[in-house]
């Protein structure tokens, strides 16, 4: 049996719902920081910083980098380490080397100003259809659609649309839903308003559909069926993995990595770092010694078990362990696989460290 491919509603649904959702937001808007402006650097520095992050989680992240940061210029200018330190804490690290990247294409290629053809936008490093979407509609205010978790949950209960969000026919469905929305002029303003309208109101798990502007006109509440639509994300499972941090001391310094190019903390800095499989504490310091010389092709004593931690990132439960160790000597014969330094330990703040790398370097400061 084949089904139907769902269709959108008519246009007086559209214009009625519209009217909705505007007159929702004329009293209901966030206040937050990058909506003072609609500078397209603000603009798109808060967008690729939302994406993944939670907008509380991102309010002092923008203030800060904006501070440091104020321009596309100098942001084009920075050092991708002061760009990562600031960016320190909220994960994802790629945005942050593309957004540097894609600053330094603006200021070399467009005279530091943002461009208005989404078709170059969207050639920009780390800048998807969301972005320039939101980008171009925030800021010139351009009749373009945006479709981010908050706006497809929102479209999914409003058409009914209990496919799979992700499909090339949900694609289609939800995307063509938030561009027949769009106005002709103040595009900018209805995408925020219907950001706001999903993350407020439309909620995951516990929608508020008794203060919801739109629940007359969406097909999942008047089907009851808000809480099967959207269909959930198979979420593959967690996977526990076993890691060790080395803390090298040399005298008053300490041995930092550099994540290098395709690794998940690439340009981040580190202790060195790996995957461990040792059962018993012999073969654990045997382990120890092997990694860290063929990582940075230093032959180390292994020392006692400073601290061990617990922490998730994406999919893995990480279980990470550290220890102390002594250099003796240098292997010349093995290359080092990462950047390294020597660093005093009152010096590492001014390093983009990993989040375990972060939480380490308080405790050797302690010491
Ligand atoms: N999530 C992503 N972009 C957003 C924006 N501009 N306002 C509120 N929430 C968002």
């Amino acid at each position: 049996m084949t089904t139907e491919p769902m269709t959108l509603p008519d246009t007086a649904w559209f214009t009625a719902f519209r009217r909705r959702a505007l007159r929702w937001y004329a009293r209901h808007a966030r206040a937050l920081p990058w909506r003072r402006s609609r500078d397209p650097y603000r603009v798109w520095l808060s967008e690729t910083m939302l994406q993944q992050t939670q907008v509380e989680t991102v309010i002092g992240y923008f203030d800060r980098f904006l501070q440091a940061l104020p321009t596309v210029e100098a942001l084009a200018q920075a050092d991708e380490q002061d760009v990562l330190r600031l960016w320190e804490g909220l994960g994802y690290y790629r945005r942050a080397r593309q957004l540097h990247r894609a600053a330094k294409v603006l200021v070399a290629e467009h005279g530091g100003r943002f461009p208005c053809d989404p078709s170059v936008v969207r050639d920009l490093p780390g800048i998807g259809r969301y972005t320039a979407g939101a980008v171009l509609s925030i800021a010139f205010d351009a009749r373009q659609p945006i479709l981010e978790a908050n706006t497809l949950r929102l479209w999914s209960r409003l058409l009914g649309f209990d496919g799979d969000p992700q499909s090339g026919e949900g694609q289609r469905l939800l995307w063509a839903a938030a561009e027949a929305v769009l106005p002709r002029r103040g595009a900018g303003r209805l995408n925020q308003a219907l950001m706001d309208l999903g993350s407020q109101v439309c909620a995951s798990r516990t929608p508020r559909c008794d203060s919801c502007p739109a629940a007359s006109c969406c097909r999942a509440n008047q089907e009851g069926r808000q809480a099967d639509i959207p269909r959930p994300k198979a979420k593959p499972p967690v996977e526990a993995v076993r890691e060790a941090a080395v803390v090298v001391l040399r005298g008053d310094r300490v041995l930092l990595i550099r994540w290098p190019e395709g690794r998940r903390w690439a340009g981040l800095w580190d202790f060195p770092r790996f995957t461990m499989t040792a059962a018993t504490p012999a073969a654990v310091r045997r382990e120890l010694v092997e990694n860290v010389r063929a990582m940075t092709g230093m032959s180390v004593v292994p020392g006692q078990r400073i601290h061990a931690l617990t922490h998730t990132v994406t999919r893995f439960r990480i279980r990470l362990e550290c220890y102390r160790a002594e250099p003796i000597s240098r292997d010349r014969t093995v290359t080092p696989t990462v950047e390294m330094r020597w660093v005093r330990p009152t010096a590492l703040n001014g390093y983009p460290l990993s989040s375990t790398g972060r939480i380490l370097s308080g405790l050797i400061a302690a010491c």
